[in-house]
């Protein structure tokens, strides 16, 4: 049989990205050092790195038709993710970002649009065969309707062997007031070092004990923190951490985060513990913080 897929429900969009060694002023005419475009959105971003690490992927999401799909789905195919979810919305507009990317401090400055290109529904996802994924991940998005998706998914897990249950994340990354229902519904929940400064914490130690009781039973609540690393708390209340590894030279931090998220669940999903799924988590995002994209994360 082959191998169950980590199935990852969000955005996909295009990032033009503009890498720049000094910030433009506002008003100013100025030239960027290098100019691309590349597949964007968490889940699609998370989707291309578990590819590259050798973790069979799909993604789910929703797709404007036109150019910039053409451009999305022609990459989605070279990174060989299945996109038999993709939902194609007639009549939308693609979800774009301009990015500047500074080389010489390595922040990623984003402006996103996303007009009408609705969510994946509950509905939707009440069509697909779960057995075929032995892992989903939301990204935190529409809370309300991925809260009834992973209902859905626990229902089919209650009526499953152990073994063939199928894993639960989510993301919660942005700080609006709705996502944070997210918390009790993942067996395993990221959340942002922006979630956590929103939240009043300095640090991921402290924000991970400070809303670790907001998880469900048994639940492993993960925060990364930039150059700080990353640290996660499980059931057994034992704060795990790993330090950052910096590339040489900072080039990109664009989709730092989309990679640990991957790094972590591939990692965890072969088998890993979550001392061995936060090291990774940082090795390999670090590496993507050295390089431009994602390929060369396994160099
Ligand atoms: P994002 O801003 O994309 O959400 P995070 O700040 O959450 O990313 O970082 C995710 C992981 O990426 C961190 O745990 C760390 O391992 C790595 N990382 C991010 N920024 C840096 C950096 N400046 N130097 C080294 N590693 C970094
Ligand atoms: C990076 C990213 C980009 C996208 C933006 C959307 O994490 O997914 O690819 O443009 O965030 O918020």
């Amino acid at each position: 049989m082959a191998k169950k897929k980590v199935l990852c429900i969000g955005l996909v969009c295009l990032d033009i990205i503009n890498v720049v060694d000094k910030y433009p002023e506002e008003d100013t005419d100025s030239r960027c050092l290098s100019q691309r475009w590349q597949r964007g959105g968490n889940a699609s971003n998370s989707c291309t790195v578990l590819a590259l690490l050798g973790s069979p992927c799909a993604f789910m999401g929703s797709l404007a038709p036109g150019p910039v799909a053409d451009f999305i789905l022609n990459d989605f195919k070279m990174y060989e993710i299945d996109i038999s979810l993709l939902l194609e919305r007639a009549g939308c507009s693609c979800p774009a970002s301009v990015v500047i990317s500074n080389e010489t401090t390595g922040t990623r400055t984003i402006l996103h649009t996303n007009r009408n290109l609705p969510d994946v529904s509950a509905e939707d996802f009440s069509r697909l065969d779960l057995s075929q994924y032995q892992w989903i991940h939301w990204e935190g998005r529409n809370a309300e309707e991925q809260i009834k998706m992973i209902e859905q998914v626990r229902e089919h897990n209650s009526q499953q062997q152990e073994d063939d249950r199928i894993t639960i994340s989510v993301e919660i990354e942005k700080t609006r007031e709705p996502l944070y229902q997210l918390f009790p519904c993942g067996d395993l929940v990221f959340m942002s070092k922006d979630v956590a400064v929103h939240f009043g914490f300095h640090s991921a130690a402290a924000a991970l004990r400070g809303l670790y009781s907001r998880v469900r039973k048994g639940a492993v609540l993960i925060c990364a923190w930039a150059e700080k690393g990353a640290d996660a708390l499980g059931p057994d209340g034992v704060l795990v951490h790993s330090d950052a590894f910096p590339p040489e030279t900072l080039v990109d931090t664009l989709g730092a985060g989309d990679t640990f998220n991957a790094a972590v669940i591939s990692s965890l999903s072969g088998g890993g513990s979550l001392q061995e799924a936060l090291t990774f988590g940082c090795q390999i995002a670090g590496k993507k913080c050295g390089i431009h994209g994602y390929d060369g994360i396994l160099q």
